[in-house]
């Protein structure tokens, strides 16, 4: 008899030609070590074929290219919550109100939004010359979810004093438990699928801000180069990019100055 509670086993020449698909789709590099993790995570997707091997898995997606979105789905880290890395949001606040011009900022790997969302309440509370924030990943799922701005009351925990009367309106009856971004925000938040391995679209323009947080650790350095790289032309000189508290930019030649750790200022 099969267990059919354990995936089956994934050899290493599978386990390659999945890596070679995350890469390729997304240039994150999924760890040697992540073997046993890939297996399990894609396990129900084996189930719910009805098939028995990991490879007949891949000759699947060969012969449907729409699973890889699942697969994709289920492989890339996409942990995120509001207000995340605070720090980053406390120096938003103060640096919003020294620009003249309507402030435009970027979520570039925004996940499920709580980043985009975050960037907007600091933009709302911090400048009265107007704001735009774009939130773009390459996961159009995610970005629905992102987009629909509807989140368990419980991530709350994450916001400044006073901010979740300020920025949400609070669920009742079947909504009750759920906190919806309130429609003054909504309206400046534009949300659009980009990969950013890819070439950029042509009417990205340019931006004050660029978040691209717990992303480029996983990108080998080459793909880190091009991706910022990709990115500089849209910054516009004196704007910041934000990079995550464990990521590194050290040794790449770009134009740009480290302001505190984690934030650089484009020259
Ligand atoms: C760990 S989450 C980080 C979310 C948020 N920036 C934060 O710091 O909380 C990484 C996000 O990067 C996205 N991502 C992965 N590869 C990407 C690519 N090539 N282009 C755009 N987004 C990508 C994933 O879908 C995921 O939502």
């Amino acid at each position: 008899m099969t267990d059919d509670t354990r995936p089956p086993r994934l050899d290493h020449a599978c386990f390659q030609r999945i890596r070679q698909r995350v890469s390729q789709a997304t240039g994150l590099q999924l760890a040697d070590d992540r073997q046993n993790v890939v297996a399990h995570r894609l396990h129900a997707r084996l189930r719910l074929h009805r098939l028995a091997s990991f490879e007949a898995y891949l000759d699947l997606i060969d012969a449907h290219p729409s699973e890889q979105t699942h697969l994709l789905h289920l492989l890339i880290a996409r942990d995120t919550y509001f207000f995340r890395e605070h720090r980053h949001f406390e120096q938003l606040l103060r640096w919003l109100p020294t620009l003249a011009h309507p402030a435009r900022l970027w979520s570039a790997a925004c996940a499920s939004g709580e980043e985009a969302w975050s960037l907007a309440m600091v933009a709302q509370q911090s400048t009265s010359a107007g704001w735009q924030v774009l939130a773009s990943d390459y996961d159009s799922a995610l970005l629905r979810q992102a987009e629909a701005g509807v989140y368990d009351i419980a991530q709350a925990r994450y916001f400044p004093h006073g901010w979740l009367d300020r920025h949400c309106l609070c669920g009742a009856d079947e909504a009750a438990g759920r906190l919806r971004i309130a429609p003054g925000l909504r309206e400046r938040v534009r949300f659009e699928t980009i990969n950013l391995i890819k070439p950029l679209p042509t009417d990205l323009g340019e931006f004050d801000v660029i978040l691209l947080r717990n992303l480029l650790a996983g990108f080998d350095a080459r793909c880190k180069a091009d991706v910022l790289l990709r990115l500089m032309p849209h910054l516009r000189p004196g704007g910041l990019l934000m990079i995550g508290h464990s990521e590194s930019i050290h040794g790449l030649d770009l134009p740009l100055r480290p302001l505190l750790p984690s934030v650089f200022e484009r020259l």
